[in-house]
């Protein structure tokens, strides 16, 4: 039996699969290569010395999927496909719908009819809007969404709770990430954004390797400690192992269940500045801009559940985090093209 990953030649799910190999697991990629190179599997392939089967296809499209679920055995799916640019999903909301609703209604469908009922999907803080508690629990309420794309997140987490409510045989693993960033440790796997970044972290490593001139701070007058936004930066290490240990909660049948995958640890702006330029030896440039629309002050998990029913824990420190950013980006300036 293999797992499906949808979505996994992107960042989180490229990483995914090396963690599920290096458990044992068997993984099946099935990427529509919209926001992905196909080249980010050979990098899982060499380091983990196993293959990685790819189907290209878009999870729109229903025939390809029952292609893949005829030729393949699985029992479960990791969803990662999905369009996830924030401001362009303000710009495109019906693309964002489409693609991220209507091609996730495709898949479950396609997946039960193979009596595939097990599926983690990756959501997002983003459903806690801005937050009505810090350190945020599960137990916070989800808020308003600023934009589409936090919208899908949300609306598709009720549909697939609402899945398995009617459908016990079901399990839905609803993992809310927090903000990954960070990279493989070996250097040559990482983020790979189209055009100019819009996070914070490729943002900095761009302008770390010169081919942007300084960052933009996006408000220094929020009621936080120096006035910068502040985020919860996960290892994407550490998240991709977090998808592991869900999978253990699938095999124990536990129905529905929802994560934060957070540090618990909450950085500003600034704070990731002066980590990076301690960490890697490198001078950010940066100036004060206006807030960004749609941001809020602070936002950080409290990770006590995934620790207490997943057995995880995030590992790796910002350092490392800020190390192995500037270690992909280095080596890699122009991301899957090098
Ligand atoms: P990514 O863009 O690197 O990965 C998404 C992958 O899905 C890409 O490889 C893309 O080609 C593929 N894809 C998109 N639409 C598809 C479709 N219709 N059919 C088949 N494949 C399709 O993004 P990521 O950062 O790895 O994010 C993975 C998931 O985690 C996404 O669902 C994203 O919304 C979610 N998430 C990401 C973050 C973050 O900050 N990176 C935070 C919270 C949640
Ligand atoms: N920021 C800057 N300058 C930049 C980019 C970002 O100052 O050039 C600031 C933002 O204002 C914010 C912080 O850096 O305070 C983090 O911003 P990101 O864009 O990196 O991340 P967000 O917290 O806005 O959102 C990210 C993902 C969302 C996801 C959310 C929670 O982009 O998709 O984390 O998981 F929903």
């Amino acid at each position: 039996m293999a797992i499906l990953v949808t979505g996994g030649a992107g960042f989180i799910g490229s990483h995914t699969c090396v963690e599920l190999q290096q458990a044992g697991y068997d993984v099946v990629v099935y990427d529509n290569l919209s926001n992905a190179s196909e080249k980010s599997l050979e990098r899982v392939e060499a380091i983990t010395g196993k293959p990685v089967k790819f189907y290209k296809g878009d999870i729109l499209d229903r025939d390809r999927l029952n292609e893949v679920f005829e030729k393949e055995e699985l029992d479960s799916c990791i969803h990662f496909a999905g369009l996830k640019a924030v401001g362009e999903s303000v710009a495109k909301p019906w693309e964002y719908y489409e693609n991220n609703i209507a091609g996730t209604l495709t898949l479950v469908d396609v997946m039960r009819k193979h009596n595939c009922k097990n599926i983690i999907f990756s959501s997002s803080a983003t459903v806690y809007g801005d937050p009505a508690e810090i350190p945020i629990t599960e137990n916070c309420p989800k808020g308003q969404c600023t934009n589409p794309y936090g919208w899908t997140k949300s609306m598709l987490e009720q549909i697939l709770s609402d899945m398995q409510k009617a459908d016990n045989e079901w399990n839905v693993v609803l993992l809310r990430y927090f903000n990954p960033i960070g990279a493989h440790p070996s250097g040559t796997m990482g983020e790979n954004p189209n055009g100019i970044p819009n996070n914070l972290m490729p943002y900095i490593t761009q302008v770390a390797v010169g081919k942007l001139p300084e960052l933009g701070v996006f408000g220094n007058d929020y009621d936080t400690p120096d006035g910068t936004g502040v985020r919860d930066y996960i290892h994407v290490v550490d998240l991709a192992k977090g998808h592991v240990k869900a999978l253990k909660k699938i095999e124990e049948n536990a129905g529905l269940k929802i994560y934060n995958l957070g540090t618990g640890v909450g950085y500003s702006v600034l704070d990731i500045v002066k980590n990076f330029e301690e960490a890697n030896g490198i001078k950010i440039p940066y100036t004060i801009k206006p807030r960004r629309p749609g941001d809020i002050a602070t936002c950080y998990a409290d990770a006590t559940k995934a620790k207490e029913e997943l057995g995880w824990t995030a590992e790796y420190g910002i350092k490392e985090m800020c190390a192995d950013s500037w270690r992909w980006q280095k080596n890699n300036p122009n991301g899957y093209e090098d």
